[in-house]
């Protein structure tokens, strides 16, 4: 990757995503599940630029969406209706009422308030709405913990019982029609053992409303598989599917899989310049144009992105911060990496920056958003444009008064 001419040619900062990448992570998941039913729907929070979607759904993914502007991106991006599904735990009245018209797979339901609304706006529809409700299995992940997602102390799902009774409820309507189950307990996820014991948590819940002829056909098992920043050990695909379908012994269920990260987060690369280099006391700091506006992981998780250089600097590394110009201590990069003295305009390579990257980004300090670039088969285009001062105060301006 020639990371030097695409600074020249798109400018920085600037999000590169290997197109090539993305299509051979999403070929290994899915045939892991080979002979299976299945359907892997994108996690579009991960990545929602419309190109990207647009990558996977001609691959045959649907989509994972929280929000009804990912429904609509996923629409836009040419994901077929049948394998678009809506999670979150605050849905407003207008989201559900257009994801019921929109005709999607399945509205994710997250508790039995929400059960309430989805019957009644259905109703008001003259629709029956197909849904899914969300468990939370109560399994700590061993993840970040803002990351984490299925423990009771979480706010995502239901317990078991509530998640019963909804089930019975949901039977019960004219306006509903439960067609799944899902729990998601967490990103970033490195360990199999939690994820399978949530699996036989849930299956066993499904077996059970089987007992009590609720049959479902929609195993979604959420996303969460981790990836490579550093030099952690990750689940295989193939054993994570294995561990799954051992705990679907005697049901015939589609599983569902919600992947974001393992997408798309090595795919891609943050592009920034050095500024400058600058000292104070014994601390020495590397300036460059990219800042937490563009990449939030570190400042927001502490997360770690391995960092490459490109520079004609032969010297020996000493320990830097690499930081941005935000007016906020916690705008860095790294902390105490080791790196070469650098020059004016040398190049700093941010890893494994394709998910939670650009869509966590933000207009803090008025500074416009990067372009984003896809590189396919050698082939380099821009997927979004470079964010303007004009677009900043496009929907401010009309107000200043004289
Ligand atoms: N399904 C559900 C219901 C989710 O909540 C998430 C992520 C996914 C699927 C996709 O998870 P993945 O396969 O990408 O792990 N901003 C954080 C990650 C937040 C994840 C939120 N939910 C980060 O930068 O690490």
């Amino acid at each position: 990757m020639d990371f030097k001419e695409l600074a020249n040619k798109y400018q920085t900062p600037l999000y590169v995503y290997d197109f090539d990448y993305m299509a051979a992570q999403y070929d290994e998941l899915k045939s892991a599940f080979k002979g299976r039913k299945s359907i892997i729907a994108y996690a579009v929070k991960a990545n929602s630029n419309l190109s990207v979607v647009k990558h996977f759904a001609d691959m045959g993914s649907g989509a994972d969406c929280v929000s009804i502007g990912e429904v609509r991106r996923a629409f836009l991006a040419g994901v077929p209706s049948y394998k678009i599904i809506f999670s979150g735990v605050g849905k407003s009245d207008d989201e559900i009422r257009e994801a019921i018209e929109k005709d999607i797979l399945y509205i994710n339901v997250e508790s039995e308030a929400e059960l309430g609304r989805v019957e009644l706006i259905a109703k008001e529809l003259g629709k029956v709405s197909r849904i899914s409700i969300r468990v939370n299995p109560n399994i700590d992940p061993k993840t970040h913990p803002y990351i984490s997602t299925g423990l009771h102390d979480n706010k995502f799902g239901v317990d078991l019982n509530s998640a019963k009774r909804m089930y019975i409820k949901a039977n019960n309507s004219e306006h509903l029609d439960p067609v799944g189950i899902h729990f998601h307990i967490g990103s970033q996820l490195t360990e199999l053992e939690p994820i399978r014991e949530s699996a036989e948590i849930v299956a066993d819940l499904v077996r059970s409303l089987e007992g009590i002829n609720i049959e479902l056909k929609f195993f979604d098992i959420g996303g969460g598989l981790g990836i490579r920043y550093d030099n952690e050990i990750t689940i295989k695909p193939y054993d994570y599917v294995q561990a799954i379908l051992g705990t679907l012994t005697a049901l015939d269920l589609t599983i569902l899989c919600e992947p974001g990260r393992f997408l798309t987060a090595n795919a891609g690369y943050f592009i920034s310049k050095v500024l400058y280099e600058k000292q104070n006391g014994e601390k020495k700091f590397v300036v460059i144009d990219g800042a937490m506006n563009d990449l939030l992981r570190p400042s927001l998780y502490n997360a770690y992105h391995k960092i490459d250089v490109i520079t004609d600097s032969k010297e020996e590394p000493r320990a830097v911060d690499i930081v941005g110009p935000v007016c906020e201590s916690g705008d860095f990069f790294a902390k105490n990496y080791p790196l070469p003295p650098l020059n004016h305009n040398d190049l700093v390579i941010v890893n494994s920056a394709g998910a939670y990257g650009f869509g966590m980004g933000s207009n803090y300090n008025t500074r416009g958003r990067s372009a984003e670039v896809a590189l396919e088969s050698g082939e380099d285009r821009l997927i979004r444009k470079r964010e303007t001062f004009e677009d900043l105060i496009a929907l401010e301006q009309e107000f200043l008064k004289a």
